[in-house]
């Protein structure tokens, strides 16, 4: 998610940039300066929300089981004091109760996971799950966790020329259907300096995107204000981890995929008839960045960059079973923030609303996607689903859409959609017309 240190500064930067390179009003937009009143946006039949999904940053969608599984906090001062992904460093000992949620999209129900083999402290961020290869009652889930560098805090005088965090994925198996999961590893290493979010391939390998390259300061400021043509560039990694030891640091390789998206944040698959797409957003910058994986390589390509009006987070690509030649709504759900440059003022409040909205982009009048060229043939259509002004569903950063079945549903073509944030204190649930 986007942060920085001061607003002042980010608001002086973002003018500067903004007059010397970009199109004003765009940047001005996309950090929400200019945006009006922020309406809510709640579907057909309002806002629902679920007890048990603390400040669930990350969202996804078993399709064996059709179960929802999110990364989640349990205490929420504590995430006001430690979230380095904000740049919130403020107590490093504020480590406390990460939890892997289960949630059923039927019920509208959540089911904490019992974590197995696991004591260490974690602060979730973005999350990945990935069904075995071989034994579909396993699931390989994905997590990571943003710990204090103990070689920073731990020493005395304290060492502020290193990195604040010392960040770990935690990788966990979980058998579809029980209520634990069995911690495997951590992985550690100085090339996954501050993971965002997961892609993974196989149950040893996965994308990691770096979402920033300085952790603090006013240079960390200006990479959140500035654009892809004048702020430093973050990477996207291959991440291969042996399996077969528990020592953070040890067996792990990291190899650069990507280092051409700004502020490179939320990362997720494209359609499953495309399953080389992996999707890069620029946070900051509300941009979906769609890129193409070389199977032999790894590396990533660009295929084509769409900007939306507003900062954005965690992609999903919904595949829609329920299309036609003429209501085609496959495509992503995007979820941001309509005034993302307030963020920093507000998180540390726990009291302080944090509007939050989603994305819907698909193709417009439902024609096919290019997915090998540069996409310059795509037209798209870019939907607002949902907003919030914060005080339903405080901050919007996982969102996941459940399409209903219009034969049951009197004609109408419609879904579920989850909505959560990093910042909210119970997910959010509305029924959308597709
Ligand atoms: C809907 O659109 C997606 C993306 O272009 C495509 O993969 C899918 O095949 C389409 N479905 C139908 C039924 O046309």
């Amino acid at each position: 998610m986007p942060s920085t240190t001061a607003n002042i500064a980010i608001a002086a930067t973002t003018l500067l940039s903004a007059l010397l390179y970009s199109p004003v009003s765009q940047r001005l937009l996309t950090l929400g300066l200019t945006r009006g009143e922020i309406k809510n946006i709640h579907g057909v039949d309002g806002l629902r929300t679920i007890p048990g999904t603390n400040m669930c940053e990350d969202l996804h969608l078993e399709e064996s089981t059709q179960q929802l599984f999110a990364a989640c906090q349990h205490d929420k001062d504590e995430r006001a004091k430690w979230f380095p992904p904000t740049g919130n460093f403020f107590d490093h000992t504020a480590t406390g109760g990460g939890a892997i949620v289960r949630i059923d999209p039927v019920s509208m129900t959540a089911k904490t996971l019992t974590l197995k083999g696991f004591n260490l402290p974690m602060v979730t961020h973005g999350i990945d799950i990935l069904n075995d290869p071989k034994d579909e009652t396993l699931l390989w889930i994905f997590v990571v966790s943003h710990l204090p560098n103990p070689d920073r805090w731990d020493v005395k005088p304290r060492r502020t020329d290193l990195p604040p965090e010392r960040a770990h994925i935690e990788i966990f198996k979980h058998r579809l259907g029980t209520d634990e999961a069995q911690h495997v590893r951590s992985v550690q290493h100085p090339g996954i300096a501050m993971p965002n979010d997961i892609v993974a391939i196989s149950p040893s390998a996965f994308y990691v995107t770096n979402d920033h390259v300085h952790h603090e300061g006013l240079i960390r400021g200006w990479e959140d204000a500035g654009t892809q043509s004048i702020s430093p560039i973050p990477n996207t990694v291959l991440v291969e981890a042996d399996l077969k030891t528990k020592e953070p640091a040890s067996g792990v390789k990291v190899n650069t995929a990507l280092n051409a998206v700004h502020n490179n944040n939320g990362l997720g698959r494209g359609s499953p008839h495309h399953p080389e797409e992996i999707v890069v957003l620029d946070a900051t910058g509300g941009i979906l960045t769609r890129t193409t994986r070389d199977l032999a390589t790894n590396k990533l390509t660009i295929i084509e960059r769409i900007q939306i009006d507003s900062t954005l987070d965690n992609p999903y690509y919904y595949h829609d079973p329920y299309a036609t030649s003429t209501n085609n709504a496959s495509g992503y759900l995007l979820p941001g923030l309509p005034v993302a440059h307030k963020m920093m003022a507000d998180l540390p409040y726990n009291d302080r609303a944090i509007p939050s909205l989603v994305w819907h982009v698909r193709s417009k009048d439902s024609k096919p996607v290019d997915v090998k060229g540069k996409g310059k043939g795509n037209v798209w259509e870019k939907n607002l689903i949902f907003q919030d002004d914060g005080k339903g569903l405080r901050s919007a950063s996982g969102a996941v859409l459940i399409g209903i079945d219009p034969k049951k549903n009197g004609g109408k073509k419609q879904g579920w959609l989850f909505v959560t944030g990093f910042g909210s204190f119970a997910m959010g649930v509305v029924k959308v017309d597709l």
